[in-house]
């Protein structure tokens, strides 16, 4: 099942051609996303996904995202969507057509949760660390590399993937050439040591993650400490927990990281998981 409307607030039917084929969101990539997950008709972190996608926006320097009309493309798709429980919804923001007037291409669609993601939240995931190819510092300097932007680019972030199949591991956790973390290709990094919750910061070139922040804030109201601040691969394996998290994912343990076994602490899973829903 599909659910799609235009940014001009038409629901069209998903099975037909919506988008024209020199669209630069498709022949360059040259856009930016949002993946938010709606439950039983609320979509969870609305704002900040509404915030990111016009921080991602400016970074691609696309006209602003007219707030009130995604709000209201995003209430569009959630009321035409006919079953209760979660539906995945995608905004996308392209630069139009290759030789267009400069209007953008935008969209909302509603789509079911994979089966992968409903599978791995609760058997959790193996994960391979991988080079991502930048240091740190490169953020600052190379503000065209858009890193921390959630562009359509994202051919590397599953070119990951499929070499962590291939290599028998569910997931990929990036590192920096420091030896640092980054995160997934479609998730946050979250370590847990004690009752503090760590994730590597924006500045070393990873998403936000509303996720991650979300489940931070949570943390703090029920006492936890949190840091956001960099940390070291050689830390991953010496926690009480690893986790990925992200939007349709939730919070999911990792259990094997390059091949070792992690500490299996369902119940921690499970306190993550209460907390991250405290917030909803
Ligand atoms: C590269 C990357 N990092 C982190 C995340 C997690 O973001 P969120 O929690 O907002 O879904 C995503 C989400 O898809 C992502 O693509």
């Amino acid at each position: 099942m599909r659910v799609l409307a235009l940014l001009d607030g038409t629901l069209v039917d998903p099975e037909a051609p919506h988008i024209r084929v020199d669209d630069l969101g498709l022949v360059r990539g040259d856009g930016v996303f949002e993946t938010i997950l709606v439950v039983d008709g609320t979509p969870r972190e609305l704002d900040p996904h509404l915030d990111r996608l016009a921080r991602s926006a400016a970074m691609v320097e696309l006209p602003a995202p007219d707030r009130a009309a995604w709000t209201r493309l995003v209430r569009t798709v959630i009321d035409a969507w006919p079953e209760p429980g979660e539906m995945a919804l995608k905004l996308v923001y392209t630069r139009g057509p290759e030789f267009g007037d400069g209007t953008p291409t935008g969209y909302a669609l509603g789509l079911p949760l994979n089966a992968k993601s409903l599978r791995q939240r609760a058997d959790g995931v193996s994960v391979i660390t991988l080079a991502r190819g930048f240091s740190p510092d490169l953020v600052e300097r190379a503000p065209w590399l858009l890193l921390g932007a959630k562009t359509l680019s994202y051919a590397v972030n599953m070119a990951a993937l499929r070499y962590a199949d291939a290599h028998g591991a569910d997931e990929v956790v990036f590192l920096a050439d420091d030896d640092s973390v980054l995160e997934g290709p479609t998730s946050s990094v979250v370590l847990v040591e004690g009752t503090t919750l760590r994730t590597p910061p924006p500045t070393s070139g990873v998403l936000a993650g509303t996720t991650q922040e979300a489940l931070f804030r949570a943390a703090e109201r029920a006492g936890w400490s949190t840091k956001v601040e960099p940390i070291e691969r050689a830390e991953l394996t010496g926690g009480d927990g690893l986790f990925l998290v992200s939007s349709v994912r939730k919070i999911t343990r990792v259990r094997v990281l390059d091949g070792v076994e992690l500490p299996d602490r369902p119940e921690l899973n499970v306190v993550l998981n209460e907390l991250y829903e405290s917030e909803y």
